[in-house]
């Protein structure tokens, strides 16, 4: 008998399976097909603290092995997921969900951080610091380390619950960015979200998405979130959220030899809405192919 549990800052989840903000709404479009209390839990649609209509379309290109996206932060804003979102949430997923937070100043960051740590079914803050498709916020917060510590410093003082800084992999020094997150308080490290790319369309000789560029996501990418993750748990005491590119069972090992206490899955949803149920269903047979019994046992074992 093999065992799936993992532990991220304190809170003890079935299995490590999260699936990665922007893939997975809020939720409960997805427990309309199957019953998402199968997952360690999942990270909601990046929330910011006015409503956001995103960047002008179209938002996909696709790549080999991956896919860019540009969609712009899209979400109904802090309030609205409150009124909204969390009640029908509440009504299908029983676990603590993990709440992802964006912001354009610091001031926003805690404007919905301090709001959404009111409500009782937010187990994390996911703070993004990250998202390369925004202007004047989101990855400008996560590319110094100066400004990711301010944030996460910002943050801790007035949430409660464990705040998870999720960081770009459009650095040179992924190591920094992280020690001075985990030195401003940060419970947590998640890694990595998209890289910068781009497509051009060969009939038009103009970029395929509107906003020209994207974070480019997909198992094409999951060997430099294998090597940040790697870097990453060398250098910190917190747990890591490792992601980027995993689709399978075998992937979520990876990662966790690397040394990632809980596994995003983020583009593998758009390809497939069962993909992080069927990886789940798929461990235990992966773990024991591979003499695993314990999946808390092998994080950081390739170090
Ligand atoms: O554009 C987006 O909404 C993506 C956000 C992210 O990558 O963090």
């Amino acid at each position: 008998m093999v065992s799936l549990k993992t532990n991220l800052c304190g809170i003890e989840l079935d299995n490590p399976l999260i699936p990665a903000s922007g893939t997975f709404g809020f939720g409960y479009e997805f427990a309309q097909i199957y019953d998402i209390n199968c997952l360690g839990t999942f990270s909601f649609k990046g929330t910011t603290k006015e409503p956001r209509f995103g960047n002008p379309t179209p938002r996909i290109a696709e790549c080999e092995r991956g896919m860019i996206n540009s969609v712009g932060l899209q979400n109904p804003g802090v309030d609205k997921v409150i009124e909204q979102e969390l009640p029908k949430l509440r009504k299908c997923f029983f676990k603590p969900v993990m709440a992802n937070v964006s912001g354009f100043s610091v001031e926003d960051y805690v404007y919905t951080c301090e709001r959404l740590d009111k409500m009782d079914n937010i187990g994390w803050f996911e703070v993004n610091v990250s998202c390369p498709n925004v202007h004047g916020g989101g990855m400008s917060f996560g590319t110094s380390p100066e400004a990711a510590a301010e944030v996460t410093r910002a943050v801790k003082a007035v949430t409660t619950k464990p705040v998870i800084v999720k960081l770009s992999p459009n650095v040179t020094d992924i190591v920094s960015i992280a020690k001075a997150c985990e030195e401003a308080g940060a419970d947590g490290i998640s890694l990595i979200n998209t890289l910068l790319g781009m497509r051009i369309d060969l009939k038009t000789k103009k970029p395929v998405v509107a906003n020209k560029m994207g974070g480019f996501s997909g198992p094409a990418i999951k060997p430099v979130a294998l090597r940040m993750v790697y870097q990453v748990y060398d250098a910190v005491k917190i747990p890591i959220v490792g992601g980027g590119g995993v689709s399978t069972a075998e992937d979520v090992i990876e990662m966790m030899l690397a040394g990632a206490s809980a596994v995003e899955v983020g583009a593998a949803n758009l390809v497939d809405p069962y993909a992080c149920k069927k990886i789940i269903e798929d461990l235990p047979r992966v773990m024991e192919k591979y003499n695993i019994t314990n999946l808390k046992d092998i994080i950081g074992g390739a170090h």
